[in-house]
């Protein structure tokens, strides 16, 4: 090779040039970030979330195509969604829930059903409404955590939500194939449910996390949009859980 072509810059087209990218949850943390990233390779955007608001910057800042505000935890709202979809989409990404840590001795019957609805159950909903809508190759990514691999009080929910994932997406893959289905799994991401979550504690946390982590410091959204995409774009990836956490699980 000559100096001069080992100088050049990379030049490549955008990967998702002309594609329809479905971001369930898009107006905010994993799901907005990813949509940006899409967007910067060229994809047409169609966004979702609950707050019509803060859905509606989202949707300006990425001149998204189109957005619809619902739960997407309400069947029927979200089968009405989907029939309002363009006939083909090309990839869809649902980062909309949150986890739900449950004492054993004083559990919210309620809020664990409806944190089951908010990842196992829309996984699969999703998943029935991708069939025919999704193109062949295409891609489904749902999000999941690393953090309730863990074993410890109050973590039995969470663990059990966390187990059922992998094994729900590599069957899906097979059941929606050649749709392909992926998982990524996630330790702290800095987002606002974190900040939601952890409340004044955030900054503690932060700074735990970039003393302790092998990365040395926190694991972004914007790390997550880009597996996410990729995810999209490399056709070899199918059934799989793709662990994104910095290496926290490794550590204590
Ligand atoms: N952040 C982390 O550390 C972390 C770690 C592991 C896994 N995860 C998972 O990754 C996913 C995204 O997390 P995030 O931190 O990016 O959350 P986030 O900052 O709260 O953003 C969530 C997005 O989803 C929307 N949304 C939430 N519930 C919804 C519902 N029922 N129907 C429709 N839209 C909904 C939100 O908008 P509205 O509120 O307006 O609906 C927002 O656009 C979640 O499933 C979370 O459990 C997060």
């Amino acid at each position: 090779m000559s100096n001069a072509a080992a100088a050049s810059p990379v030049q490549r087209q955008p990967e998702l040039l002309g594609q329809t990218v479905v971001v369930v949850g898009g107006s905010a943390g994993i799901g907005f970030e990813t949509a940006r990233r899409a967007r910067a390779e060229g994809a047409r955007l169609i966004l979702t979330g609950r707050n019509h608001e803060r859905l509606q910057r989202a949707a300006s800042e990425l001149e998204a195509l189109t957005t619809v505000a619902f739960d997407a935890t309400n069947p029927a709202a979200l089968d009405q969604f989907f029939r309002g979809l363009p006939d083909r989409i090309d990839h869809l990404m649902v980062t909309a829930g949150s986890p739900y840590y449950a004492p054993l001795a004083d559990p919210d019957r309620e809020r664990a059903h409806r944190n089951f609805d908010e990842h196992v159950w829309l996984a699969v909903a999703v998943a029935q409404h991708a069939v025919g809508r999704v193109r062949p190759g295409g891609t489904l990514v749902f999000m999941g955590g690393t953090g309730g691999r863990r074993r410890g009080s109050g973590l039995s929910l969470v663990a059990a939500g966390t187990a059922a994932m992998p094994a729900l997406i590599a069957n899906l893959a097979l059941e929606l194939a050649p749709v392909r289905v992926n998982l990524i799994a996630a330790g702290f991401v800095d987002t606002p449910l974190s900040a939601s979550l952890l409340g004044n504690q955030l900054e503690n946390r932060r700074n735990q996390l970039r003393d302790t982590l092998p990365i040395r410091r926190v694991v972004e959204p914007t790390d997550i949009a880009a597996l996410a995409v990729h995810l999209m774009t490399n056709t070899a990836l199918t059934g799989a859980t793709y662990d994104i956490d910095g290496g926290q699980q490794l550590v204590a």
